[in-house]
């Protein structure tokens, strides 16, 4: 199997206190808004029962620490995790993905919904607009996300520097460096309507 997924509704978490560690629940009461301090905490739920997936495993064990730049590091029994991960939160839904096998993984969930049309002209290249669907126009958003999550940067790329016309991914400006920099990995996309009413997109290189 290239990477594992885990789902977890955001309606029915555990307490924070058999989720977090100390460290991490002193970061949790900074969280001010309560979606906020939901999806943080249910992304590290659906993390920590990947790594921990024995029933009744003491989930504290795993730390998944913030860090500068918005990609978390993940501590097991306090040595840093050598495996790929990542994590997303969208509308009642966190999940979360480990692989052993790549190298590099980024996923993205978003809600399938309409938005305005200057929405869609600030992030996507018009090269990408071959649709204006709203079911195409979510497929790029996670594409585009979960592949400035693979590179590590987040958005603090210019969202048309990481590039998607048909099935092919192009890298420009920062988003080039960056790739030249990984060793230009071969980039596979996956993208499934899942849950109902979402779409998911894992990006994973190996
Ligand atoms: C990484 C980024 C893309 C997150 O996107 P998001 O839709 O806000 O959030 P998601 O729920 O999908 O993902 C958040 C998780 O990504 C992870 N993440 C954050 N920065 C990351 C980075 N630089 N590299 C890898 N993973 C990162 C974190 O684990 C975070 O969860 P946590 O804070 O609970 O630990 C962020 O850089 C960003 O810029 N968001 C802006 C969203 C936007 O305007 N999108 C426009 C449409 S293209």
């Amino acid at each position: 199997m290239k990477y594992q997924i885990k789902f977890v509704d955001l309606t029915s978490l555990p307490p924070a206190d058999r989720i977090l560690s100390e460290r991490e629940s002193a970061f949790y009461q900074t969280l001010k808004l309560p979606k906020r301090r939901t999806e943080w905490l249910g992304g590290r739920f659906a993390l920590k029962q990947l790594l921990l997936p024995e029933p009744g495993a003491d989930l504290t064990r795993v730390q998944v620490l913030p860090q500068e730049g918005g990609k978390p590091q993940v501590l097991l029994d306090g040595a840093p995790y050598t495996g790929a991960f990542s994590i997303t939160h969208s509308h009642g839904w966190a999940a979360a993905a480990i692989s052993r096998e790549c190298r590099f993984l980024g996923i993205d969930l978003e809600k399938v919904e309409h938005r305005i049309n200057a929405w869609a002209e600030d992030f996507f290249h018009p090269q990408e607009r071959l649709q204006t669907d709203d079911a195409f126009l979510t497929a790029l958003w996670t594409k585009k996300e979960a592949v400035v999550k693979l590179l590590g940067t987040g958005l603090s790329l210019n969202s048309f520097d990481v590039r998607f016309v048909g099935d092919k991914i192009s890298f420009y400006g920062e988003a080039l460096k960056v790739y030249h920099a990984m060793g230009e990995p071969d980039i596979r996309l996956e993208v499934a309507p899942k849950p109902q009413g979402f779409m998911l997109c894992v990006a994973y290189a190996q």
